[in-house]
């Protein structure tokens, strides 16, 4: 957690502020914020303080007898601070070292990190002086959020790049330029999801893996610095930021494209719950439905963890075991039958963990022998764990 100074400056996107800050404090960062004079067109200085917690740094407060070095002690506050929405004008100023306002002065005032959350309209922000500014600033280590694309404000323009980054997102890039990137220059494959064994064009065989799990790992090793590619089934989750990911829908797609990048990765993380059977035919057109009884023929799938364990090399293989019943001594087995490093068991039958759920309560076991229960905890955090020893294998 750390002391987050949030710079706002004069954009419609300024509105979107107070919930960004709720979201900081939510997070358990500690929250300052600085309001440009415009910024306050758009936001008042109330809402902004209700929402931070503290009261606002503006120029009238800079500018009071006793306000005189408020931007030296900001920027020794800040931990980092993230420049929310940031104009081009903003940009501009800080890429040139202008200090002829509150906010410019404390970036040059000497902050410790700086992020940019730029918020324009597309014409500006592909303009190649916005771009050059933007180039600088990349020089100089500040960091840039976005922007996105979607609706832009003025009347007519329709959709463009310069959306700022939902305040959701905000955090979350926030959060990872703050991690320590323990796992830099990792190459990281991993699985997630379901897949879907179809019978007919609209009917499947499937089971209701989220895909959190697997999601949190992708997203934890990108912020520890690696370089992921997520291949996932169907699920209801956004394409996590900066992770390349490959949709697929049936074992047979995620063993093609999990097969194709192997050579690639160091380690492999296979965290979908791959269909054991797909039906032995698929019917080109819907079959109708009939009164009687039906017989349906399954064939196995492969295997695909099995298969990468059989080439493991030095690379990292962890998989899971979803188990409702001698769930130790099965995944012992796995762990040695498919040649794994670490086995992640799960319990199906836990109520609040395992499928669909935000937590998980999970058994890790090393390929050493080594046996971890740990603690039910946000998936994002057992994802944590499971990188952890990815990393001892890794580096060993
Ligand atoms: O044998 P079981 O299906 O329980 O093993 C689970 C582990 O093996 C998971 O990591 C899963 O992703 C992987 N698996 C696989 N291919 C299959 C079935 C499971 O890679 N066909």
């Amino acid at each position: 957690m750390a002391r987050v100074l949030v710079g706002v400056t004069g954009g419609v996107a300024a509105i979107k502020v107070p919930h960004l800050l709720r979201l900081l404090r939510g997070a358990g960062h500690e929250v300052r914020v600085l309001a440009t004079p415009r910024a306050l067109e758009f936001v008042t200085p109330l809402s902004l303080a209700v929402a931070a917690g503290s009261e606002v740094a503006t120029e009238e407060a800079w500018f009071r007898p006793e306000g005189g070095a408020l931007h030296i002690e900001l920027a020794r506050w800040a931990e980092v601070v993230l420049v929310a929405p940031a104009t081009a004008d903003a940009l501009a100023k800080a890429a040139l070292g202008l200090a002829d306002d509150l906010l410019s002065a404390t970036l040059l005032a000497g902050a410790r990190r700086v992020a940019w959350a730029p918020a324009m309209n597309e014409a500006m922000w592909l303009a190649p002086q916005t771009q050059a500014h933007v180039e600088r600033l990349k020089a100089l280590g500040h960091a840039v959020f976005g922007p996105g694309y979607g609706p832009l404000a003025a009347v007519g323009e329709g959709e463009g790049w310069g959306r700022m980054l939902e305040p959701e997102e905000l955090l979350e890039r926030l959060n990872a330029l703050l991690t320590p990137k323990d796992l830099e220059g990792l190459r990281l494959l991993v699985s997630a999801g379901p897949t879907r064994e179809y019978l007919d064009p609209v009917r499947f065989l499937s089971n209701p893996s989220s895909g959190r799990q697997g999601y949190a790992v992708a997203e934890a090793a990108r912020d520890r610095g690696a370089e992921v590619v997520l291949v996932s089934g169907p699920t209801c989750l956004p394409d996590p930021w900066g992770v390349e990911v490959v949709r697929v829908e049936s074992a047979l797609e995620m063993r093609q494209a999990i097969l194709e990048r192997f050579a690639w990765a160091e380690a492999v993380v296979m965290a979908a719950a791959v269909a054991d059977y797909r039906p032995k035919e698929v019917l080109r057109d819907k079959e109708p439905k009939a009164a009687e009884a039906k017989t349906l023929h399954l064939v196995p799938n492969p295997d695909i963890l099995k298969e990468l364990g059989e080439q493991k090399g030095n690379k990292v293989l962890v998989g899971f075991a979803m188990e409702t019943q001698e769930g130790l001594e099965r995944a012992k087995g796995k762990l040695q039958r498919k040649n794994l490093d670490l086995i992640v068991l799960n319990w199906v039958s836990r109520e609040g963990v395992g499928f669909g759920s935000p937590e998980n309560e999970v058994v890790l076991l090393l390929r050493d022998g080594q046996v971890l229960a740990l603690p039910r905890m946000a998936k994002r955090q057992v994802a944590d764990r499971i990188l952890d020893f990815v990393r001892t294998f890794w580096k060993a």
